[in-house]
């Protein structure tokens, strides 16, 4: 889930943290985290960031605590070194934090390494059966673009931003490795959600329809 503008960058031209999403894209964020037990997070956001996104609204920490679920869901970090400093806030976030990596080694700050499989499916059925089922994907666009070229995403929920930003920081990074064909199906996403978040913001929110093109 992203909050994109307009012209769907997901960051300003200079890049760095960007926060494009509103109070309504807060909400919609903090109910996604609500719902998953892990949330995926590309080493280049972490960077950008250096802390990830809580839950903090009452509500949705009352729903997990009801659940007998932990307040926050797990921060897995993928990355090639796994190597960032641990005065970062996001090494005191009260979450249990992982790293994937190819070499599934243990990093500082880490409670455990996780193995990366070059096949995000493998990948995706071996934290499934860990207990990880239910992932939010924060970004950002390379890991977007990483795991929609193996078509291992199921759904997109996308905030509209009401700017224009231009740059090179469209929310899927433009690499080497195609995107299936599939996915230019015009049957390959059905539509779930469409709202006005208030303050001019807009969720759209869409399936991977997998039966009908692939
Ligand atoms: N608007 C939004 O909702 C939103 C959300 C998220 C991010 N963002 C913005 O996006 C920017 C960061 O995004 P980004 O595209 O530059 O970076 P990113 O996708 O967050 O992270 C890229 C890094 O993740 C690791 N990685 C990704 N795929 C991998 C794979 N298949 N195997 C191994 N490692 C993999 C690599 O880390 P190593 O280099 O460590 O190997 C890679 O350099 C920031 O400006 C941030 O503010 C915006």
């Amino acid at each position: 889930m992203l909050a994109v503008s307009l012209d769907g960058r997901l960051a300003p031209p200079s890049g760095g943290a960007a926060q494009l999403g509103g109070s309504g894209d807060r909400r919609v964020l903090e109910e996604a985290l609500a719902w998953s037990d892990a949330a995926l997070i590309g080493a280049g956001t972490l960077r950008a960031h250096r802390c990830s996104c809580l839950i903090r609204d009452q509500d949705l920490l009352e729903e997990r605590r009801v659940a007998g679920r932990s307040p926050q869901p797990a921060a897995l970090v993928i990355s090639r070194c796994g190597r960032f400093p641990q005065e970062w806030p996001f090494f005191q976030q009260p979450f249990d934090r992982y790293l994937l990596c190819e070499s599934g080694l243990p990093a500082p700050g880490f409670q455990q390494g996780l193995r990366l499989s070059r096949r995000w499916n493998e990948t995706l059925t071996s934290l499934s059966s860990q207990g990880w089922s239910r992932l939010v994907l924060l970004g950002g666009a390379v890991l977007i673009h990483a795991l929609l070229a193996q078509d291992a995403v199921d759904e997109l929920q996308l905030t509209l931003s009401p700017r224009i930003l231009g740059g090179p920081f469209t929310w899927l990074q433009q690499t080497e490795t195609p995107l299936p064909a599939a996915l230019a199906s015009e049957q390959a996403w059905s539509l779930l959600e469409a709202r006005p978040l208030g303050g001019d913001e807009f969720l759209v929110h869409y399936r991977r329809n997998r039966s009908m093109s692939s």
